[in-house]
């Protein structure tokens, strides 16, 4: 199997390059191919600009008829190309981060807002027209987990715990980008009080990591509903006979 590791840690000594190290590894040791996406060593550009469409700059900003076209390998830029090149060629990736300010450091955000441009992570269609998302798209098929580490201990992102639940916290990459390139979203596997980790909490990490790594293709996804299901009405709005008075981020779940 095919696996695209993505990093965004700027110090390759840190907590999140020795999970890195210790994945990668276990991933090859497993028979897989690994490739990476190690951001900060890439010097990755996060901001969307001008420059990433060469055939025709104002192209991406325009809204109207003409930002119906999608990008092509043509017009964006080599850097981005070579990023989309990666997710197709990989069936599962792995999406590494410290969790900063409740979300992913600048460079991640900046990559998925350069990589996922139209026609690549939205405004794909279906042979019926139908547009492509949550479940369906250009990813579909592919297998997706978030490695994050917190400075937080676990309790502070349980349910009642004063940062936020964590499922919620990763609501936004998990079903906003990873499931609405239709990509099937494993649960994610956090680490936390990783501000000062023990070498028993560090040998327990790792062999989590391992753990997951090594059953990532049988492990059940996060049950995520599908757009074009039964669930959702023509609004997109969750039909009252599914989860009825569930409100908020779970109610997208199928367990929720
Ligand atoms: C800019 C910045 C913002 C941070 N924000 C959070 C946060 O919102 N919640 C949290 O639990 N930890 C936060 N932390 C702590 C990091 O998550 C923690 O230091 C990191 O996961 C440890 O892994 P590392 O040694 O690989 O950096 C933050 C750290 C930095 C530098």
């Amino acid at each position: 199997m095919n696996v695209l590791w993505i990093s965004a840690h700027p110090e390759p000594r840190s907590l999140n390059g020795a999970l890195r190290d210790e994945g990668v590894d276990a991933l090859r040791a497993l028979g897989h191919e690994v490739r990476e996406s190690d951001l900060y060593a890439m010097r990755w550009n996060p901001v969307v600009g001008h420059e990433d469409y060469a055939a025709d700059p104002n192209e991406r900003f325009f809204v109207g008829p003409r930002s119906e076209q999608a990008f092509t390998e043509q017009t964006l830029s080599a850097d981005i190309v070579a990023e989309q090149e990666k997710l197709r060629w990989a069936d599962a990736v792995i999406i590494q981060f410290p969790l900063w300010w409740y979300g992913m450091p600048a460079i991640l955000k900046g990559w998925f807002d350069r990589v996922f441009v139209k026609g690549f992570g939205y405004g794909t269609r279906a042979a019926d027209g139908r547009v492509r998302r949550y479940g369906e798209g250009v990813l579909e098929g592919k297998r997706a987990m978030v490695l994050v580490t917190a400075g937080g201990p676990e309790p502070t992102f349980g349910p009642r715990g004063v940062n936020g639940a964590m499922d919620e916290l990763l609501f936004g990459l998990q079903h906003g980008a990873l499931w609405y390139t239709g990509m099937s979203v494993l649960p994610p596997l956090a680490v936390y009080g990783a501000n000062r980790v023990s070498d028993d909490h560090y040998a327990q990490a790792v062999a989590e990591l391992r753990d997951r790594l090594k059953t990532w293709e049988v492990t059940e996804p996060l049950p995520f509903r599908a757009q074009h299901g039964s669930d959702y009405d023509e609004d997109l709005v969750l039909r009252p006979e599914i989860a009825p008075g569930v409100t908020g981020l779970r109610a997208h779940l199928a367990d929720g």
